[in-house]
């Protein structure tokens, strides 16, 4: 089994594209552990994206994840589910997404790119920790 991180950005909460994201996710057959409607504010986004603190683009991110509520789940399935969920997103700038895909159908631009997903089974685990610490806990017992 494996488990990841995924996120429904503010935008996908705005334009109403929650129940299409978690639709595609199980449809695939994947399962929703864990979930929560919040606001990302900028210590949870410095830890969230801790990699990408003082890159160009990070002020332009921190503003776009906390502007509104983003709906913040822990996604489950077979081993590298993380990896399978990453080929469901599409590539980060979604003029590069494959059709099919979340970002290649439903976005068009690279801050407002619907979703989040972790990028390894290493960053699953930290990114689960930022938001459901209650989680890894118990797994780690
Ligand atoms: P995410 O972490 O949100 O799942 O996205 P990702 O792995 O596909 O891309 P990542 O490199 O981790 O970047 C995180 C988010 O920062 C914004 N970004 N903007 N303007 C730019 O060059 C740029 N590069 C990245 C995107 O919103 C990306 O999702
Ligand atoms: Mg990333």
């Amino acid at each position: 089994m494996g488990r990841t991180l995924v996120i429904a950005k503010p935008d996908a909460v705005e334009r109403g594209l929650v129940g299409e994201i978690v639709s595609r996710l199980e449809r695939r057959g994947l399962n929703m552990v864990a979930a929560r409607l919040t606001v990302i504010d900028e210590e949870l986004a410095s830890r969230h994206y801790a990699e990408h603190v003082g890159k160009s683009f990070y002020p332009e991110l921190v503003a776009f994840i906390g502007r509104s509520p983003s709906l913040v789940m822990v996604i489950e399935g077979p081993e590298e589910t993380w990896r399978l969920v990453r080929t469901m997103m599409g590539a980060t700038n979604p003029r590069d997404a494959a059709p099919g895909t979340i970002r290649g159908d439903l976005a068009t631009e690279v801050t407002e790119n619907l979703v989040h997903g972790s990028d390894s089974e290493e960053s699953a685990v930290r990114e689960i920790g930022v938001f459901f610490p209650e989680l890894v806990a118990r797994t780690a017992s």
